[in-house]
């Protein structure tokens, strides 16, 4: 898309604009919208301080804003329910609420890739074994793999009801790994090299994919946002026809 184009939505509020991915999109993504942060703890740059679980706190913080992309979580796969709830689900329905009450056209809710891997993830993960050219659809049966990857069914199965009940647009974006290196090489040798290799989001397909999200016209809609990756495990078909994502990266390259 060019720059030029008419955008959609112009006031886009990102909450935990502090953390990685949120970096990577305040930096990505200032060029052409008008951001406001939303951050846990105070910050370097401008940004609403608060716990998005607060509902007092919440209430009118989105007003003005056309679209919200929601990245505050707790985003540890191994954290405890009382973590969880409060910062991924709690947080997540108090954002929902305050979409709806402010008029915010749309959310783009940040889910992850573990929705699919069931209990392989911690060993090796038969899901992640290339050689199956098992490639997973969205319309495949979630298999969460912690209270993490509930949490984040939680958030896009909320996005479908608000979808329905409220006309709220909603983009769920299934996230790979993206990681501060932006060379996924850096797990060569470990444990998490098959994981990465089939994962990895670069930097720049990760701008693209919310750029996408924000962008497409739709009601409701998922994709899986990971880098063109030879040894991907998730079809990109679906995401490619119903976002225009188009990813340029690939895993590969950084193993050669
Ligand atoms: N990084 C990845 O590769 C990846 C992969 C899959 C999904 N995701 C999802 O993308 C989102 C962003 O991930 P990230 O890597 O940038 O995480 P991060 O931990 O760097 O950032 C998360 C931010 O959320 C904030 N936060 C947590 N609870 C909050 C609350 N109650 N109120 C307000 N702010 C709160 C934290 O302070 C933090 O700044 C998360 O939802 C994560 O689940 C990330």
């Amino acid at each position: 898309m060019a720059n030029q184009e008419k955008l959609r939505y112009e006031n886009v509020g990102i909450t935990g604009a502090n953390g990685h991915i949120g970096t990577v999109l305040r930096e990505g993504l200032q060029d052409l919208y008008k951001i406001k942060s939303f951050t846990l703890e105070a910050t370097s740059f401008p940004s609403v301080v608060l716990d998005l679980s607060d509902e007092d706190r919440i209430k009118g913080s989105f007003l003005g804003l056309d679209a919200v992309i929601h990245l505050a979580a707790d985003v540890n796969p191994n954290s405890s329910w009382e973590s969880i709830s409060n910062n991924n689900i709690e947080a997540t329905y108090q954002v929902f609420e305050e979409c709806r009450r402010s008029g915010v056209k749309r959310i783009v809710f940040a889910s992850t890739n573990h929705v699919m891997h069931g209990n392989t993830i911690l060993t090796t993960p038969e899901t992640l074994d290339a050689t199956k050219k098992n490639l997973m659809k969205l319309t495949d049966p979630s298999n969460p793999d912690s209270l993490y990857a509930i949490s984040k069914l939680f958030g896009e199965n909320l996005g479908k009801l608000y979808s329905q009940q409220y006309g709220l647009e909603f983009v769920g974006l299934r996230i790979g790994w993206t990681i501060p290196e932006d060379d996924p090489s850096v797990k060569r040798g470990i444990s998490a090299e098959d994981y990465i290799r089939a994962m990895f989001l670069s930097k720049r397909d990760c701008v693209q994919a919310f750029r996408c999200a924000l962008e497409v016209p739709t009601q409701f809609v998922l994709g899986y946002a990971i880098s063109n990756n030879d040894r991907k495990v998730f079809d990109l078909n679906e995401t490619r026809q119903n976002l225009g994502y188009n990813p340029q990266d690939n895993a590969e390259n950084y193993f050669k």
